[in-house]
């Protein structure tokens, strides 16, 4: 008898000193019990988040055998930015995640700053074999020591490689590959093959350019060149860069498009993420223009990059950002968690007024999260004023919303939508046809004392045709604003005390013509 009260004892003092058995890096501070799972206050239902502790930039994007693979900059022992880890989670449809251990730790050469993950395919690397061919992460080592005794070379870039799918990591032994020429901000390499040279490409941030260098193997790295002194926006530090084909929509023209994180300096203020188009021959970019463009008007979109190694068979350029801003991100009210990634966005290119025009839309997946309650579909009607929207069962709080204004039989001076709480906060989302811009109100979405920077509108110059589309999604504390079909996007992320359940539609200065609208509650994810 005594024996048997010994073993139980042992048994329920085990997960104490052991930790629960878990698949995630840290879960302590999480409840895992399915029925409570990811229902903190403000935790989104559809959105990637880490199970516990701090998130920022998405890393390693790669497709490999079928999953989807997202690393992201993640601190395991605190809500706040701190000693960087990759952190791990996997996907086959781009929208359900599984949690994977930590994939790649500090250690004495620095922190794990953001990077990216190719498909070595060829082994050129020489880390897997032909037959088993590794998946390599390139990421920039931060050293604190460097840094602190003032040395203008504590950032440099390192070799990670995995021969199991992405389930286990080993650092290159000659780390680092490729070390700064004293320029301290020399960060965030995003590699990629080059066809037409035969090479591997890596674009590199560099304080307020991005470096361009060449390797047949990952691992020696020539430099080639550099593009962005005085041109596009210079309000902060240039991180996180991008640079790939897009086909021009309609047509047989491919061009280059280079995406550039920019902290701060943003359109609305704080981090964002500007890009050019242009030609890029394996050494050089060329840009079509010098100005910079928007990826997301929103405040809350940045860091963002590609996936490599799509199938050519999809042909799609899928994007995912950080959804936060450096502004606010260490101090926005979630307990638990912080940090979401946007949803996941195929991007594509258009040829208007003789400019190239980057489209984001949602990735097709996300249709599948459709139909946890029937939807509501609403015919033609006017608005004058403001409008209460019936919603049914729709829940608000996790929802797809779609409307199509018809502004050709309208006389609007502005419009729009408003989600609102029994509090009275709101959330106000619309277009001024005077000013011909789109705005996201959210000073009286809820508390925002957390930050000054936090509350304001975010305006975006627009100018729409006879009719408007607008997609939004709504996931509890964010919103995305897809308008017509993507050619303007705004991402915010917002805190209401309560949950958004009132939807509204508003005309000021006339009539509005509501064509139609159709609204989804989505399905959680997890
Ligand atoms: C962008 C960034 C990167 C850096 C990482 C550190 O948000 O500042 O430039 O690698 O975050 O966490």
């Amino acid at each position: 008898m005594q024996t048997n009260y010994f073993k139980i004892l042992i048994i329920l003092l085990i997960p104490l000193f052991f930790g629960c058995s878990s698949n995630s890096g840290n879960k302590k501070e999480t409840n895992t019990s399915p029925a409570i799972y990811y229902t903190e206050q403000y935790r989104p239902q559809f959105h990637f988040t880490p199970e516990a502790n701090w998130m920022n930039d998405p890393n390693g994007m790669v497709y490999y055998e079928g999953e989807y693979h997202l690393f992201y900059q993640y601190y395991p022992d605190s809500t706040v930015w701190g000693p960087m880890h990759w952190g791990h989670a996997i996907s086959k449809d781009l929208v359900h995640w599984e949690h994977l251990p930590v994939a790649i730790y500090p250690d004495s050469l620095g922190w794990i700053f953001s990077g990216s993950a190719v498909a070595d395919l060829k082994n050129t690397s020489g880390l897997g074999t032909a037959e088993n061919p590794p998946l390599v992460a390139i990421y920039t080592y931060h050293n604190v020591m460097l840094e602190k005794s003032g040395s203008k070379t504590p950032q440099s870039q390192a070799l990670a490689f995995s021969t199991d799918k992405g389930r286990t990591w080993t650092k290159y032994a000659n780390n680092p590959v490729l070390e700064s020429p004293g320029i301290p901000d020399f960060r965030d390499p995003k590699v990629f093959w080059h066809n037409e040279t035969g090479k591997w490409v890596m674009i590199l941030a560099v304080q307020d350019r991005v470096h361009l260098y060449s390797s047949p193997n990952l691992i020696s790295w020539k430099f080639e060149s550099e593009f962005g002194k005085g041109i596009g926006a210079h309000g902060g530090v240039w991180e996180c860069p991008d640079l790939f084909p897009l086909k021009v929509e309609g047509s047989d023209v491919s061009k280059w498009v280079m995406l550039v994180n920019i902290n701060p300096g943003g359109p609305n203020g704080g981090s964002a993420n500007q890009y050019f188009t242009g030609e890029f021959d394996g050494k050089k970019f060329t840009p079509d223009e010098t100005n910079e463009k928007w990826v997301d008007w929103g405040r809350d979109n940045y860091a963002g990059v590609t996936w490599s190694n799509v199938p050519e068979t999809d042909g799609r350029r899928l994007f995912i950002g950080w959804m936060s801003n450096w502004q606010y991100a260490n101090v926005v009210p979630t307990t638990v968690w912080r940090s979401a990634t946007t949803i996941p966005r195929e991007l594509s290119l258009i040829n208007q007024d003789n400019s190239y025009l980057l489209v984001s839309k949602p990735v097709k997946e996300m249709e599948v999260l459709r139909g946890g309650t029937t939807p509501v579909y609403l015919s033609a009607q006017n608005i004058s004023g403001e409008k209460e929207m019936s919603l049914d069962s729709i829940t608000l709080s996790q929802s797809e919303l779609i409307f199509d204004f018809n502004l050709e039989n309208s006389s609007a001076d502005s419009l729009g939508i408003v989600l609102e709480n029994n509090l009275q906060e709101k959330l106000v989302i619309g277009y001024s046809a005077k000013q011909k811009q789109f705005f996201v109100d959210r000073r009286a979405a809820g508390p925002s004392t957390f930050s000054k920077e936090f509350a304001g509108i975010s305006k975006t110059p627009y100018t729409a045709g006879g009719h408007l589309q607008l997609r939004i999604f709504v996931d509890v504390a964010s919103t995305e604003l897809f308008v017509d079909g993507g050619k303007l996007v705004m991402t915010d992320i917002v805190f209401p005390s309560e949950n958004f359940t009132k939807l509204k539609v508003f005309s000021k200065g006339g009539d509005l013509l509501l064509g139609k609208a159709e609204f989804h509650s989505l399905k959680r994810i997890w």
